[in-house]
């Protein structure tokens, strides 16, 4: 279950981000697909309508309209001309300008109109032509019934009703108007026929009532008396012709024929119902129609160009079945009307839903994802707070466990220095009882020498002893804020120097240079003096512990604007970066070649500097030698006034510290117990080139106590360390990484950089050609895996020993012919050439060690050390021993002047060439040259 539950909630983690993305692609699906609407092009249709003011064309309006409820994407702009053509001709400029689709057009006179529909159909726009016409057949389509037939008819049925004799008066449309034209020449053709029916007169009651009714009273008597049937060209000119009639005659009885026959109050049926007219000429307006053959033309659907629209008679016959269709047509529209509001209600309805709808969705989606979040969020807060919970459990345990073991370390370190403290006093007591009776003793001049020498052997010991218990209770003092400095202002000039006398003896003892070197006469600064000369003291002490015979310590006090800077410099034996690293760390044992430090002076030093608001730091390398800087603040604003003290007696303390410090650093080399003197001549350098970082670090601890380590994993790294570093052994592992062993040997043994250093193959190939093939890379020893420790330690003493009876053996006067015993030939090719470089130059007093290595292409150190190794002395006195014997030459061998031996000897002065002269033989060169 814990499995399952772990599964799903990864799961769950897992997928996450992917539900978000899941869900936002639904969401725009979704919301996409409920916003779509099949989005129809909208269309936009003009209507020049000649005339509006009658019935027939308010019913054409409406039969447009109907049908335009079922083009939703139709928009519909009407203009009405009012029977004017010219109004007519500007109104379809504006729709063309609305940028119209189509023009549906009822042209008022059809040649004024004519110019326009061609434009209008020449543009590019469709143009149906309605009820009237133009003058040309530059239109789309015409709907419309045929004009000449409902003449025509309308001549037949007149024929049929005065059985073919009698006048008519024929009371005529707007003369320019086709339907005026047409149903005038169908009438006429048709009364043709019958040659006892005439047409008495003829007017134009321009489609209009009250022109009509003008127009028969005008004509009085013909209207009244000689004609027996009237034909308007429409309902409403018939009507006016019936009222003209009443009024010359109320008793008029004759036959009026009208055309439109429309349906409803005050038209052309109820008219024929109520016996005003005699019969009409069915005329459909053809509102329907005109908009039907519009949409198939926006469609680009097939439609026919001319629609003929049907008429017939409509006479009291017919009238009440024609009312009786129309009006079922009448109520069939309503209920179409009503159910299209009903269906446009509905649209509406089911619009604002679907909105409505859309909004649900979203709000819901959003909802959902909202609460998506909340839920994963809730579960991960959970989860975290659960974890938080634990880790916050762990700390609080750790935290305890670190107080509880902070507070066990505390104790045991008070213990601890508690234990110092007093086993530091416990000593103090028994070294002072030494002391005196010590110094009694010494200074008895009767003692023998070997006493003598015994009793100062104590008397040094005794002192380091003494020297470490004052240390130890100082940084006890320290540790506990019990040591503050009582400051006092003091020349440092004068301070050092009397410090740096103090190890004049011992400096003369080692024929260390050592030196006090300042520019200032005086430089005063506030300091505790017996805090300073322990920090002096340590710092001198330590260089004269670490430096050679015949090296150089320096003592130099220069000040910037802020400080005063004590530098103390020597060219002893230098440390490793890691004991740099922690140099001033207390209890520190840094392994200073085979000495172990107290890891107490320079703690403490750094301890006491900081009590001075001061500093101290090293600078050091290998082989080289180190620099400390001990920086001290100029004046004393940097001290508290508790700190002042001005009667401090640095006299006294300064020499009793000068005893602690340089006691035992005297006769150094017959310490028994530690010959310092001896290791650090002997300090060798052994390259260990194993790939096993196990077996090189038990080599190289093994090995590292006594000598000093460098470690090299592959071939190409031990390349680099060997001619680098130039070590004094090489112990090398044949099967690594890189080039092997076997071919390092080779490249060693035939390079003169490299080829005196003795090398051990060291590896686990134990067969005797392995072997044979080993010793064949001239490498100087074979030792197989698993090897005896102390038969490779032994073998290494043993290698570096012969190496030194070699050295030993060349030392000394260099002469060409022991050169030659040299018995490695790489050796004796580089000794050839060196001596050859220096014979050669001889002369020259300029040319010096540069010059060598340039020759021979190997660096200063590699120079040194390959002229160490070969002929163990340094290479500046080879030359100038060289120099000499060359001069001695000449003065055995040439009349030359001391002056001139100097010259070709390559000394720069007679005076110099004397000083040396007379040091290396002890007598003065003329002396040398009169013998
Ligand atoms: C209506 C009308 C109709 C006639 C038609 C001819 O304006 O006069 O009565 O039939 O126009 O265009």
């Amino acid at each position: 279950m814990p499995l399952f539950y772990l599964r799903l909630n990864q799961l769950i983690i897992i997928s996450n981000n992917k539900i978000y993305h899941f869900l936002l692609i639904i969401f725009i699906c979704f919301f996409g697909f409920s916003c779509h609407k099949t989005t129809k092009k909208i269309y936009t249709i003009g209507f020049s309508q000649c005339v509006a003011s009658d019935k027939w064309r308010q019913n054409m309006l409406e039969g447009m309209k109907r049908e335009l409820a079922f083009n939703d994407n139709i928009q519909f702009i009407y203009k009405n001309a009012d029977g004017n053509s010219k109004k007519q001709i500007q109104q379809v400029k504006e729709l063309l300008e609305q940028n119209i689709d189509l023009l549906i057009i009822s042209p008022n006179e059809a040649e004024p109109l004519t110019p326009i529909v061609n434009e209008v159909y020449t543009g590019g726009i469709p143009v149906i032509v309605v009820d009237r016409k133009i003058s040309s057949s530059f239109y789309t389509a015409y709907v419309g019934a045929d004009n000449y037939e409902v003449g025509n008819l309308a001549g037949e049925y007149t024929a049929n009703l005065l059985k073919g004799k009698g006048n008519i008066i024929e009371v005529s449309g707007l003369p320019g108007s086709s339907p005026a034209i047409e149903r005038g020449n169908g009438f006429a053709n048709a009364i043709k026929k019958y040659p006892s029916l005439k047409i008495i007169k003829e007017v134009a009651g321009d489609w209009l009532k009250d022109s009509s009714y003008k127009e028969i009273l005008r004509l009085s008597k013909e209207a009244e008396e000689d004609a027996d049937l009237i034909f308007a060209h429409n309902d409403v000119m018939a009507v006016g012709a019936y009222e003209a009639l009443r009024t010359l005659n109320p008793n008029d009885n004759k036959k009026i024929i009208g055309v439109d026959a429309l349906p409803g109050k005050g038209a052309g049926l109820q008219f024929i119902t109520n016996k005003i007219i005699t019969a009409s000429l069915l005329y459909p307006t053809g509102g329907e129609e005109a908009i039907q053959v519009a949409v198939k033309i926006l469609n680009k659907e097939n439609f026919t160009k001319e629609n003929i629209l049907q008429t017939s008679v409509v006479d009291s016959t017919n009238v009440r079945l024609m009312k009786l269709q129309s009006d079922k047509i009448s109520a069939q529209q309503k209920d179409i009307q009503r159910q299209q509001n009903v269906l446009s209600e509905q649209i509406r309805i089911y619009d604002n839903q679907r909105t409505f709808n859309n909004i649900l969705i979203v709000a819901l989606s959003l909802v959902f994802l909202l609460g998506t979040t909340v839920f994963y969020s809730w579960k991960k807060n959970k989860r975290i707070t659960q974890k938080l919970k634990l880790q916050n459990e762990e700390i609080s345990r750790q935290s305890n466990q670190l107080i509880e073991m902070s507070e066990k370390a505390e104790i045991a370190h008070q213990a601890k220095l508690n234990f110092f403290t007093n086993i530091s006093h416990e000593f103090r007591t028994p070294l002072t009882l030494i002391f005196a009776p010590l110094g009694e003793l010494i200074a008895n001049a009767k003692l023998p020498q070997d006493t003598r020498q015994a009793l100062q052997l104590i008397q040094r010991n005794a002192m380091r002893l003494y020297r470490l218990v004052n240390q130890l209770m100082d940084f006890r003092k320290i540790e506990f804020k019990k040591m503050k400095p009582h400051v006092s202002e003091i020349d440092l000039v004068s301070f050092a120097r009397e410090i740096v006398d103090s190890f004049k003896v011992l400096a003369k003892n080692k024929n260390i240079d050592l030196e006090f070197i300042t520019s200032e006469r005086n430089l005063f600064i506030w300091i505790d003096p017996t805090m300073m000369d322990k920090v002096i003291f340590n710092v001198l002490s330590n260089a004269f512990k670490f430096t050679n015979e015949y090296g150089l310590i320096h003592l130099t006090i220069s000040k910037d604007t802020t400080n005063a800077i004590i530098k103390i410099e020597d060219n002893g034996i230098g440390m490793t970066k890691d004991v740099i690293d922690h140099a001033f760390e207390p209890f520190f044992q840094g392994v200073y070649e085979n000495y172990k430090g107290t890891g107490l002076g320079l703690a403490l030093s750094k301890e006491l500097m900081e009590l001075h608001h001061g500093s101290i730091s090293v600078k050091s390398e290998r082989r080289k030698g180190s620099i400390f800087e001990i920086v001290l603040p100029l004046g004393n604003a940097h001290f508290e006034k508790s700190e002042f003290e001005s009667d401090a007696n640095k006299e006294a303390i300064s020499n009793e510290h000068a005893d602690i410090y340089t006691t035992d650093l005297y006769n150094i080399n017959n310490i028994p117990e530690r010959d310092f003197g001896a290791a650090l001549s002997n300090y060798l350098t052994l390259l260990i080139i194993e790939d096993n970082n196990e077996m090189r670090d038990y080599l190289a601890a093994r090995l590292g106590t006594e000598y000093h380590i460098i470690e090299a994993p592959d071939g190409n790294s031990a390349l680099r360390s060997a001619f680098d570093e130039v070590p004094d052994l090489i112990l090398c592992d044949i099967v690594i990484p890189g080039k092997n062993g076997l071919e390092l040997t080779q490249i060693f043994k035939s390079d003169v950089r490299t080829s005196h250093i003795p090398v051990i193959l060291l590896t686990a190939k134990d067969q005797e050609n392995q072997k044979i093939e080993g010793m064949e890379t001239q490498a100087d020893a074979y030792i197989t895996k698993p090897f005896n420790l102390l038969f490779l330690q032994k073998t290494i003493k043993s290698l570096l020993r012969n190496r030194e009876k070699i050295k030993d053996h060349y030392s000394g006067e260099i002469l060409s012919e022991e050169k030659s015993q040299v018995s490695k030939k790489e050796d004796r090719k580089f000794m050839i050439d060196f001596t050859a470089i220096v014979e050669n130059n001889i002369s020259n007093d300029k040319f010096g060690v540069n010059d060598i290595c340039r020759e021979l292409g190997i660096s200063r150190i590699q120079l040194y050390r390959k002229v160490k190794t070969v002929l163990n002395c340094n290479v500046n006195d080879y030359i100038v021993t060289t120099r000499l014997q060359k001069a001695k030459y000449y003065m055995q061998h040439e009349k030359l002047s001391i002056s001139e031996i100097a010259f070709k000897s390559g000394f720069s002065s007679a005076a110099y060439f004397s000083t040396v002269f007379k040091l290396k033989f002890g007598v003065t060169p003329s002396a040398f040259k009169e013998n």
